[in-house]
C-alpha cells in the first residue's frame, strides 16, 4: 500500500535522537511540521536539539532515559500512552562493537541486545495497537547492510540487525491492509559518532568502512522519503542492494578469509 503522508499535525517518536542519524531525522521532520519526541540518555544534547527545533518554529519534547533499562522503557511507554498519540515511530537508538566475539565483554553483548532489539520490540508492541485502531501509523526500523552481510567482527551487531530485518518483514506482512506501514532502512556506513563509540568500548576495534560513509543529511532524506513513499525495505545508498547477491554467490570466499578480515586497524592502538 503506497500513500503520500501529510506531515503537519503528526507526532513522531525518535529514539537515539541526541546525535547522528536520529538527530538529523528529528530536525528534518520538525521542519515539515511533525511534532517530534526525542529519546536518548544525554539530556544536554536533547535540550540543545529541542531549542534548535523551536527556534525554527517546530515542536519538540524529549524523554531522557536508558533504553537498555526495562524500568526506563516502561516509564517512557507509560508517559506516551497517557499523553500522546504516536503516528510515526523511528526505532533508531543503537550501537555497534567490532572485534572477535570471543573477546566481546558479556555486558556489552547484553546491552547491545537490549538497545538494538528489546527496545525496538517493546516500543513497537506498546504503540502498534493504537496505530492499528486508528488505521494509521508508520514504524521505521533503522537497520544496516550488516543484517544481510554478517562478516567477521560484527557477530552480535549483524545478528541484531538481521533480527530487526526479519521482524520488520513479518510485521509488514501482518499489518498489510491495516493502514500501518512497517519499514526497515538498511543503511551503509554513515558519518556519525557510531564509529567512535564502538571503538571506545572495552576490547573494541575501529569499525571498518568509515571512509565510505555518506552524510547524515543524505541518510535522513532517504528515511523521510520512506515515510512519503512506504516500502518494506530501503537500501541507503541503493548500490548496497547488491550485497545479498554478493553474500549468496561469494560468501564462501569470505568464509575462507576467516580472521584475516578482522585485523587490528590503525587508530585502535592509540586507545
Ligand atoms: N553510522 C553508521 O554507519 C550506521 C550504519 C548502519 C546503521 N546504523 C544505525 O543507525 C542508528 C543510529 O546510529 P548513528 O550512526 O546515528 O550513531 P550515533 O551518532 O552514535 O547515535 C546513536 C544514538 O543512539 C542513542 N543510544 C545509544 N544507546 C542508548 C541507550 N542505551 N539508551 C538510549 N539511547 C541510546 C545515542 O544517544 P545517547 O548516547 O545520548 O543515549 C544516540 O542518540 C543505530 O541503530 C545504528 O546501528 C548506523
Amino acid at each position: 500500500m503506497r500513500s503520500k503522508i501529510a506531515f503537519k499535525g503528526k507526532t513522531a517518536l525518535i529514539t537515539g535522537a541526541s546525535s547522528g542519524i536520529g538527530r538529523r531525522v528529528a530536525l528534518d521532520l520538525a521542519v515539515l511540521g511533525v511534532q517530534v519526541i526525542l529519546v536518548a540518555r544525554r539530556q544536554d544534547r536533547l535540550v540543545l536539539i529541542q531549542k534548535e527545533i523551536e527556534n525554527r518554529g517546530g515542536k519538540a519534547d524529549f524523554f531522557v532515559g536508558d533504553l537498555e533499562d526495562e524500568k526506563a522503557r516502561r516509564a517512557l511507554i507509560a508517559r506516551l500512552l497517557e499523553t500522546q498519540k504516536i503516528d510515526i515511530l523511528i526505532n533508531n537508538a543503537g550501537f555497534g562493537w567490532y572485534g572477535f566475539y570471543a573477546d566481546m565483554p558479556w555486558e556489552t553483548a547484553q546491552s547491545l541486545v537490549e538497545v538494538n532489539i528489546t527496545a525496538m520490540l517493546s516500543l513497537t508492541r506498546a504503540l502498534l495497537p493504537g496505530m492499528r485502531d486508528r488505521g494509521y501509523g508508520h514504524i521505521i526500523n533503522i537497520g544496516s547492510i550488516a543484517g544481510g552481510f554478517p562478516n567477521q567482527g560484527i557477530a552480535v551487531y549483524a545478528a541484531s540487525k538481521a533480527f530487526m530485518d526479519a521482524f520488520t518483514t513479518a510485521l509488514y506482512r501482518e499489518m498489510r491492509g491495516s493502514g500501518v506501514q512497517v519499514s526497515v532502512a538498511r543503511l551503509g556506513p554513515v558519518k556519525t559518532e557510531f564509529f567512535e563509540t564502538a571503538k571506545k568500548i572495552e576490547n573494541g576495534n575501529k569499525v571498518p568502512g568509515e571512509m565510505f560513509s555518506i552524510s547524515v543529511e543524505r541518510s535522513s532524506r532517504a528515511i523521510v522519503g520512506l515515510l512519503q513513499n512506504p516500502h518494506r525495505f530501503l537500501y541507503v545508498p541503493a548500490v548496497f542492494s547488491g550485497l545479498r547477491v554478493v553474500e549468496f554467490l561469494f560468501g564462501w570466499i569470505i568464509d575462507k578469509l576467516g580472521p584475516l578480515l578482522l585485523r587490528k586497524l590503525p587508530g585502535h592502538e592509540s586507545d
